[in-house]
C-alpha cells in the first residue's frame, strides 16, 4: 500500500479524506472525539512538511443526499481548531480547510465519476485516512483516486498494521471477544478470526441468534457464549464474567468489539465493564475497536489502558472477516 510518505508533499494541496463521522449530542455537541483526535497526525505531518493547502473531507451521518443542519461538519472544524491551534476555514479558502459533510451530495454514496473530478480538482494529492469508511465503495473513498496521485495517511497505515498483525501472526494464546448484536455482520468474523484465536467469547444477543438461525462456524468449539443473564438477557450474570476472566487472564493478545449487555442503562453495563477490567488486568496485548466500545471505554477514562483503539467499526470486522476493503484496494 502506497503511504503519505512516498510522496513529497511540500508546496502541494493535499486533500485528505477522514473519518470525522463522531457521535454528535441533539444540540450539537460532539461525545466522543475519538476519530478526530486519530487523525491529528497526518495533518500535523502535512503542515511539517510544507504543504501549501490541506482541505479536508468526510461524511457525517447518513444524510441521503440532502442538506440537513444536523449533519453539518462546524462543530467538527471547531474541535479541530481547539486540538491543532490554528485557524480551520470551512468550506472556504485558507490553508487548511474541512469540507462540508460529503454526503449532502448524493453523488458521494454512487462513486459518481463526475463528482470524484471535481473532487479531485482541489489538490494535487489524494490521501485516504478515512478506515473507518474505507469499507464504502464512494466518490471519496474509490472514484476519486483514479484522478489523483493517492496514497494512506498516517492512521490508515496504522490501522493495517494493527489488524494485519492480528490476523496473521497473534501472540498466543489469542482471545477474541465479539459481543453487540446483529450476527449478520458478525458471523464472518467470528469464523475467520476463530482460525487464530483460542477462544471467541461471544455475547448472549450473538449466541441466541446463533441458535435460532442455527449457524454453524468451522471451529465451533472455540466459541464460548454467557452461562447466566441477568435482567432477561439485559446483562450477562457473575457465573459468566467468572468464566469470561478466567480466559482472558491466561491471553496475551486480546481482540474485543461489541458489548456484552445494554451498556446505555447503567445498571445493565456490570458485565461489560468487568470485561473491560478483566483485558486490563491481563497485561495482555489489546486492540478494542467499534464505536460503541471504544466510546464505551473511553467514557470510564480508561481508554488508555488499551494497546490499541481502532477507530472502525463496520470497516474492521469487514477487514478482520478477511474482505478486501475498496478504499485500501485503490491504493495498492
Ligand atoms: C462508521 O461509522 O462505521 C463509518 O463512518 C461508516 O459510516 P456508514 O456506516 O454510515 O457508511
Amino acid at each position: 500500500m502506497r503511504t503519505i510518505r512516498d510522496f513529497n508533499v511540500a508546496n502541494k494541496r493535499i486533500l485528505v479524506r477522514c473519518d470525522f463521522n463522531v457521535p454528535l449530542s441533539e444540540t450539537g455537541e460532539i461525545l466522543d472525539d475519538f476519530r478526530i483526535k486519530k487523525t491529528i497526525p497526518t495533518i500535523e505531518y502535512l503542515i511539517e512538511k510544507g504543504a501549501q493547502k490541506i482541505i479536508l473531507m468526510s461524511h457525517l451521518g447518513r444524510p441521503d443526499g440532502k442538506t440537513m443542519e444536523e449533519f453539518s461538519l462546524k462543530p467538527v472544524a471547531k474541535r479541530l481548531e481547539e486540538l491543532l491551534n490554528k485557524k480551520v476555514a470551512f468550506a472556504a479558502d485558507g490553508e487548511l480547510v474541512l469540507l462540508e459533510n460529503l454526503r449532502f451530495h448524493k453523488e458521494e454514496e454512487e462513486n459518481d465519476e463526475n463528482f470524484a473530478k471535481e473532487l479531485a480538482k482541489l489538490g494535487d494529492i489524494y490521501i485516504n485516512d478515512a478506515f473507518g469508511a474505507s469499507h464504502r465503495a464512494h466518490t471519496s473513498i474509490v472514484g476519486i483516486a483514479k484522478f489523483l496521485p493517492s496514497a494512506a495517511g498516517l492512521l490508515l497505515e496504522q490501522e493495517v498494521r494493527c489488524l494485519t498483525k492480528l490476523s496473521n501472526s497473534p501472540e498466543k494464546p489469542l482471545v477474541a471477544i465479539i459481543g453487540g448484536k446483529k450476527v449478520e455482520e458478525k458471523s464472518m468474523v467470528i469464523d475467520k478470526i476463530s482460525e487464530v484465536a483460542d477462544f471467541v467469547l461471544i455475547s448472549g444477543l450473538i449466541q441466541k441468534e446463533i441458535q435460532d438461525k442455527n449457524i454453524q462456524f468451522k471451529y465451533s468449539e472455540k466459541i464460548i457464549g454467557p452461562v447466566d443473564e441477568v435482567g432477561g438477557g439485559k446483562d450477562v450474570g457473575s457465573e459468566t464474567i467468572k468464566l469470561f476472566r478466567g480466559e482472558i487472564l491466561r491471553a496475551k493478545t486480546v481482540f474485543w468489539n461489541g458489548p456484552l449487555g445494554k451498556i446505555e442503562e447503567k445498571e445493565f453495563s456490570v458485565g461489560t465493564e468487568e470485561l473491560a477490567k478483566a483485558i486490563i488486568d491481563s497485561g495482555a496485548y489489546s486492540i478494542i475497536g467499534g464505536g460503541e466500545t471504544v466510546e464505551f471505554v473511553n467514557q470510564l477514562g480508561l481508554g488508555d489502558k488499551f494497546s490499541y483503539l481502532s477507530t472502525g467499526g463496520g470497516a474492521m470486522l469487514e477487514f478482520l472477516s478477511g474482505k478486501e476493503l475498496s478504499g485500501i484496494k485503490v491504493l495498492e
